[in-house]
């Protein structure tokens, strides 16, 4: 399939709208990351994206609207929580979960009785859907590898995949959005982003945190969130996570370090390891670490390390997004130099 490289203007995002109701899948850029679309409405367009990512079809996608009124004939009720939230943080990086309506097609949720749903602020992203309705969009990545928070990302994982990539930039957060569900008793976290759970709490009260978010599940257990269970945002090299301040960190790094080893590390951590290092911001600073993670991630593969000493990151505010992604890269191994390998 030759697929079409569109730059945002007004003529070509209406030519991108136009395959979307025609049945077909378009990429299009969002303040998040990016996300590969299809008429939320349409079951069969909405396997396609399944298709050209490789992804399980147990995994449900979000639906992206363009104005909190869509929300409506789209769920079964809007609980008052749920307003708050949309008035609060929409047009934004929250994902909402409510029980579903009927003109949900089953695709889009993988059979369960709820949807998820997200007003991004990206212009493009809105533009386009206010042009082709509600677009069901996981991230515009294979099955597995870390989101694309560029254009050049989605061209390497989708080109000749899809019908069309839309141009939209770098991803201003770069960590896919915080999804919170409202069908639970208590609001519930089950993936953190860029809205925090201290913001969540401050709008609404009591969330709690689900134990997937820095867990693995346990055996035979549930996934609230299906996308939870999937060892996520790998790069084809093998992500250690070192969880150790300081000087304990470096001299492990530094003693351990073999050909084709690298860090992914901090601004305080340059100066003192040996090894090629790609810094992704100040150790406090959580919005540039998520900005690029996923950048930096598949900046390894592209030269060829084979091995990627991680520092852990702090788990608050944006942090725990951060924690979140790259301990699914280690795939839950966690190396502490104090106490040994932990597998949590
Ligand atoms: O920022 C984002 O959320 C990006 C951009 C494109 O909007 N999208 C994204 O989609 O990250 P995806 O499909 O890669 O991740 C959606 C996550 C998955 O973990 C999925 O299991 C979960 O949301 N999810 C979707 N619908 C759900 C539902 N009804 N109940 C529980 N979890 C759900
Ligand atoms: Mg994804």
């Amino acid at each position: 399939m030759n697929t079409l490289l569109l730059s945002p203007t007004d003529e070509n995002i209406r030519q991108a709208a136009e395959i979307l109701k025609n049945g077909g899948l378009v990429a299009m850029p969002t303040e998040t990351v990016y996300g590969l679309a299809a008429d939320a409405l349409n079951g069969e367009a909405v396997k396609k994206i399944f298709e050209a990512k490789g992804r399980p079809s147990d995994n449900p996608l979000i639906v992206h609207i363009s104005g909190i009124e869509q929300m409506r004939p789209l769920v079964k009720d809007i609980p008052l929580k749920a307003e708050i939230l949309a008035e609060k943080f929409w047009p934004g990086p929250l994902t909402i979960i409510l029980p579903k309506s009927d003109v949900i097609p089953d695709e889009v949720c993988a059979g369960l009785d709820t949807v998820a749903i997200r007003f991004p602020s990206h212009i493009t992203a809105r533009k386009l859907i206010s042009l082709s309705g509600p677009l069901a969009a996981p991230s515009a990545n294979l099955s597995g590898s870390p989101s694309p928070t560029t254009f050049q990302h989605v061209i390497c994982d989708m080109d000749g995949r899809i019908d069309a990539i839309l141009d939209g930039g770098d991803s201003e957060v770069g960590v896919e959005s915080t999804v919170i569900t409202l069908a639970s008793d208590i609001p519930c976290i089950l993936r953190p982003g860029g809205i925090t759970a201290e913001q969540l709490r401050e709008a609404i009260g009591e969330v709690t945190i689900a134990d997937a978010v820095t867990k693995p599940l346990a055996e035979g257990e549930k996934a609230a969130s299906p996308g939870m269970k999937y060892k996520h945002y790998a790069p084809a090299a093998e992500v250690l996570l070192i969880d150790a301040e300081g000087e304990t960190f470096s001299s492990y790094v530094n003693s351990h370090a073999e050909n084709g080893d690298a860090v992914l590390c901090y601004k305080e951590d340059l100066g003192r390891l040996k090894l090629p290092c790609m810094c992704i911001g100040r150790s406090d600073d959580y919005s540039t670490q998520a900005h690029r993670l996923f950048s930096a991630l598949r900046e390894m593969d592209n030269i060829g390390v084979k091995r990627v000493y991680a520092h852990c990151p702090k788990k608050e505010g944006v942090g725990l997004a951060v924690y979140n992604r790259i301990i699914r890269a280690a795939a839950f191994k966690v190396i502490n130099p104090l106490a040994g390998e932990v597998e949590l």
